[in-house]
């Protein structure tokens, strides 16, 4: 019997390590963090966001084993000291820390995102590509985005880019090469260059005349940081939580295509025929929409109600002004939609002719906060009626226990709580 369980513990503990590669950390940590590069999650044991994120942490501590980087986890409960080290302000708390760097993590957390957040912030802000071959390679990756710099480093179109290459490097992966190592067909438009890969192809920054005039250094940081900004983007993006705060900062107008996806992310034909269908009309005239509309979908419709304060029929198209949050909604119905009537809305809209509703006013903000609530309690209902109740109960419940408890005092007797708490001890 001995022997057995002895042998059981040891396989349990065999697969724990092999299992999980992330590392338990204390207030010790403290001291310990500038040996190293670590990415750490802060959690707290009740949260529920920070149990779904569990099996997901495990997977990107194997992804990064091997690596500089040592992937953690702290209980907040328990060791408050780093909590408050780190300014930790809710849970679950994603941060990259080397040194003095700390970047809390913003983006959608899955495995290949947090990964990869994790590796850019490791290496240089911008990553140099020895050869054609590794360009090559980095064109093929599937849906990848990345910036390239062509050229010498010894230009003031190289310092821009690399100091928008370190604020940037959380979301977006910044590269550079030779002139001379880019393959013979490959073109350049100028030399040194910064271009964008994307969407199956490539697309140039082009420098104002002033910089070849007078090498105007206003300019030239001027138009390269707003040509990266328009340019982060696939031209037709997925659209979640954790990309939207980005979106916004694009200044553009936002045209969501909004549909629902289920719990494996699969939507339905009409959904998927309809988001095609938008999809091919923006690429077919990406160059009169690009300039004025970030296009992006959504599996998440609720990210788009909050925005019109409505729940939008599925599939559904709206525009949303990201400066004045004010949004815009097609005449006709979805599902009357076609490529024609889409283009006369988007116009409509570039425009200023089509009607808008919303807004960022004090009132519409109280009525969006109303709404958020309303339907947050909704969903809660239908989920699970019973924990709502007794969420919402509970309180209630106090309260009349205490009103009780005022009217008919002698029911806490002092007496009878010493006692309990000498039990205790
Ligand atoms: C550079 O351009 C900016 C904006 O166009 C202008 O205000 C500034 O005077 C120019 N500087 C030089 C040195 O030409
Ligand atoms: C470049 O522009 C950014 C804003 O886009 C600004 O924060 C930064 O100070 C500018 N850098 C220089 C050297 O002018
Ligand atoms: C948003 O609306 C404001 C005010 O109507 C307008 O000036 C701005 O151009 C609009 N935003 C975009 C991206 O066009």
């Amino acid at each position: 019997m001995e022997v057995l369980r002895l042998l059981a513990t040891l396989s349990i503990l065999q697969c724990g390590l092999a299992v999980s590669k992330v590392l338990e950390l204390s207030d010790r940590f403290l001291e310990l963090r500038g040996e190293s590069t670590w990415l750490v999650m802060f959690y707290a044991p009740w949260c529920g966001h920070c149990k779904k994120l569990e099996p997901i942490w495990n997977h990107v501590a194997h992804a990064l084993y091997g690596s500089e980087i040592r992937v953690g986890r702290v209980d907040c409960t328990r060791f408050t000291a780093v909590a408050t080290e780190f300014m930790v302000k809710g849970f679950p708390t994603i941060m990259f820390i080397q040194g003095d760097i700390r970047h809390s993590f913003t983006g959608d957390r899955t495995k290949d995102d947090i990964v990869g957040f994790a590796v850019r912030m490791a290496a240089p802000p911008v990553q140099h590509l020895a050869n054609h071959h590794e360009l090559q390679a980095l064109t093929e990756r599937p849906g990848h985005l990345f910036f390239l710099y062509a050229g010498t480093q010894d230009t003031v179109l190289w310092d821009f880019y690399k100091s928008y290459a370190e604020e940037m490097r959380a979301f977006h992966y910044f590269y550079s090469i030779g002139a001379d190592c880019m393959a013979e067909n490959f073109n350049l438009e100028s030399n040194p260059a910064v271009m964008v890969f994307k969407d199956d192809m490539h697309i140039f920054y082009t420098m104002p005349e002033e910089w070849e005039v007078a090498e105007n250094q206003t300019v030239i940081n001027e138009t390269l940081g707003e040509w990266l900004n328009h340019e982060r983007f696939v031209t037709f993006t997925k659209i979640t939580h954790g990309n939207l705060g980005q979106l916004w900062k694009i200044k553009k107008f936002l045209a969501i295509t909004v549909v629902k996806e289920n719990k494996i992310g699969s939507i339905t034909t009409d959904e998927n025929t309809f988001r095609d269908m938008v999809k091919a009309v923006i690429i077919n005239n990406r160059d009169k929409y690009h300039k004025y509309f970030q296009f992006g979908w959504t599996g998440t419709p609720d990210l788009a109600n909050s925005i019109a304060m409505e729940r939008l029929p599925l599939p559904s198209l709206i525009v949303v002004n990201a400066t004045t949050l004010h949004h815009h909604l097609p005449e006709d119905p979805p599902h009357h939609l076609t490529p024609q009537a889409i283009q006369i809305f988007l116009d409509s809209i570039i425009a200023s002719s089509a009607p808008a509703y919303g807004g960022d006013s004090w009132p519409v903000r109280v009525y969006r906060m109303y709404y958020n609530a309303r339907t947050s309690l909704e969903d809660m209902w239908q989920g699970n009626p019973v924990l709502t109740a007794v969420i919402f109960g509970l309180p209630l419940g106090f309260l009349s226990l205490i009103c009780y408890s005022i009217w008919c005092s002698d029911i806490l007797d002092a007496d009878e709580e010493e006692e309990h708490h000498e039990k205790k001890e």
